[in-house]
């Protein structure tokens, strides 16, 4: 029988194939890419086109954003401070998991404060949390407002919205920014692949 923990829980991370033999299967080291920017910035679809690049290179990654996790696991939780910091949470909690099965997680969330930063690469570990910064200006985001809701947000049919009614908060420590409002598409994307690749070198 096993010992049970401290926890009143067995220990069976010690027992299950560890991280690196994962690692090893895959041929590739599992971290996190933590994409951060305004709604509309760009962030998802870089992360799409990464995620495209790693699959179609052998490597498997997995993609995480707002609007489908908001539709699913999070779906109980909104914009307050509270809630996004729950958001926050559970998605750091889970790309832990994505990462120490050696899978390459992209995360792509509005994540607006650096508490909430840092709350995220605190539960994943700094040795595996990549903070990539989409820099797009507000006024490009609103401009473009491919979902319509700076335009809600602005006649006030939204509250706490990102960079109109709340805070967006520019990171001072990302490893890497991308200025997706000065650079094409192809460009961002290609400096995003760049940053990536030793990172999940074995
Ligand atoms: S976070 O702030 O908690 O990190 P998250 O990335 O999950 O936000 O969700 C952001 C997405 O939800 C936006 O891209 C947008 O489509 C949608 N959204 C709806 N309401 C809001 C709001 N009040 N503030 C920001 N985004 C919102």
């Amino acid at each position: 029988m096993p010992q049970q923990g401290a926890n009143n829980v067995f220990p069976i991370f010690d027992k299950v194939v560890d991280r690196k033999n994962k690692e090893l299967l895959l041929k590739q080291r599992g971290i996190v890419i933590w994409m951060t920017g305004l709604s509309g910035s760009g962030k998802t679809t870089l992360a799409i086109g990464l995620e495209k690049y790693l699959h179609d290179n052998g490597h498997l990654a997995y993609l995480l954003d707002g609007d489908n996790v908001r539709t699913g696991i999070n779906s109980d939780l909104g914009f307050s401070e509270k809630d996004r910091h729950e958001n926050i949470r559970r998605i750091a909690e889970v790309s832990k998991l994505f990462a120490s099965s050696g899978v390459i997680t992209i995360n792509s969330f509005v994540s607006p404060t650096e508490e909430l930063r840092l709350l995220a690469k605190n539960i994943i570990g700094p040795a595996d949390f990549n903070l990539v910064y989409v820099n797009t200006p507000l006024e490009v985001c609103e401009k473009r407002d491919t979902k319509g809701l700076y335009a809600k947000a602005r006649k006030g049919e939204i509250k706490d919205f990102t960079g109109i009614s709340a805070p967006f908060e520019e990171p001072k420590n990302a490893d890497l920014v991308i200025d997706a409002g000065k650079s094409t598409y192809e460009e961002c994307l290609k400096q995003l692949i760049a940053f990536v690749l030793p990172k999940i070198k074995l």
